[in-house]
């Protein structure tokens, strides 16, 4: 057997909590639902936060509001844990806004570790009668969006050597959904950023995957009910793919993959799509 490569890894490496003390995490969708539980878990890891969010309605039919003031709730959360966060205001689609708050992040922190491409929305369409803004806003929220955050810290993690990128795709990336052509696309396309980007900077030692979660318990599901003029039960029957008897998955479900692959215990993990969907997808 050839020596070890890297720092030597304790026995019970595998076992043990895990430690990102030191670490920050900047979050895109940070005010609810599954960018809200990951920042939580990593603060409790020992990571600080830079939580992004648009802060105000998002200019799309049927996405849930979040109160304005989310993120400083969240910050509240944080800094009881002993830990520190940064509310940076932006939408993902502009540039000048995410910029300040990639170089704010910088100011306080010094650098950014993990970026979660979280932020995202979902509406049905059909390919015929689809507007011009929910096309636009789907592209560019989604898709777009990621393009936008990633631009401005990939040069950091660059400078340092090292980082994580984890793009919150769905099953829809995955897969095909009927009158989600332009949400699937979206997702597909977060799936073709993965793996260029992980060719990309693997030389400057940053990793890149994708995560693709089944339904998750947020205000994204509940206002799917809105939408589509049923309820939650109904959204749960729709939910019949997945195999294991579950309705839809928790938050918690997808800040445990997101730790895992955020993690030193991931190092050798890039390019590749990771499923958290109670099995759907093998059927
Ligand atoms: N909920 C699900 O069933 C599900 C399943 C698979 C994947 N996803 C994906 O997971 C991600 C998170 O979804 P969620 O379930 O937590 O939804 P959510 O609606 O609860 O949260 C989304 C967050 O993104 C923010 N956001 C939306 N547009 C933004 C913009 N232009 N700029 C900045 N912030 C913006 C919102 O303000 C909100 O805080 C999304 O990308 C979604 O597509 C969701």
């Amino acid at each position: 057997m050839a020596e070890k490569i890297g720092v030597p890894i304790p026995a019970g490496a595998a076992s043990a909590a895990l430690d990102f003390s030191g670490k920050v995490a900047l979050i895109t969708g940070a005010a609810q639902g599954q960018g809200r539980q990951v920042a939580l878990e990593l603060a409790i890891a020992g990571a600080d936060i830079v939580a992004l969010d648009v802060g105000k309605r998002v200019e799309y039919p049927a996405i849930q509001q979040h109160p304005d003031d989310a993120l400083l709730e969240l910050q509240r959360e944080v800094e009881g844990l002993g830990r520190r966060l940064l509310v940076g205001l932006a939408d993902v689609r502009d540039d000048t806004a995410v910029s300040q708050v990639v170089d704010a992040a910088i100011a306080e922190f010094g650098h950014i570790d993990i970026l979660f491409n979280n932020a995202g929305i979902l509406g049905y369409a059909e390919v015929d009668t689809i507007s011009d803004e929910a096309l636009n806003a789907m592209i560019d929220i989604n898709l777009k969006g990621p393009m936008i955050v990633t631009r401005r810290v990939s040069p950091h993690m660059k400078a340092a050597g090292s980082g994580v990128i984890i793009n919150n795709s769905s099953i829809m990336g995955l897969r095909g959904g009927n009158r989600l052509s332009h949400y699937a696309a979206s997702k597909w396309g977060l799936v073709g950023l993965t793996k260029s980007w992980a060719i990309e900077l693997a030389p400057f030692g940053i990793r890149v995957v994708s995560i693709h979660p089944t339904g998750v318990n947020t205000q994204m599901n509940d206002s799917l009910a809105e939408m589509e003029g049923s309820n939650a039960v109904e959204i749960g029957e729709r939910s019949a793919g997945n195999l294991l008897p579950t309705p839809w998955i928790e938050t918690e479900d997808v800040a445990a993959l997101v730790l895992w692959l955020a993690s030193e215990r991931a190092r050798y993990v890039t390019g590749a799509q990771f499923a958290v969907d109670a099995g759907l997808l093998s059927a």
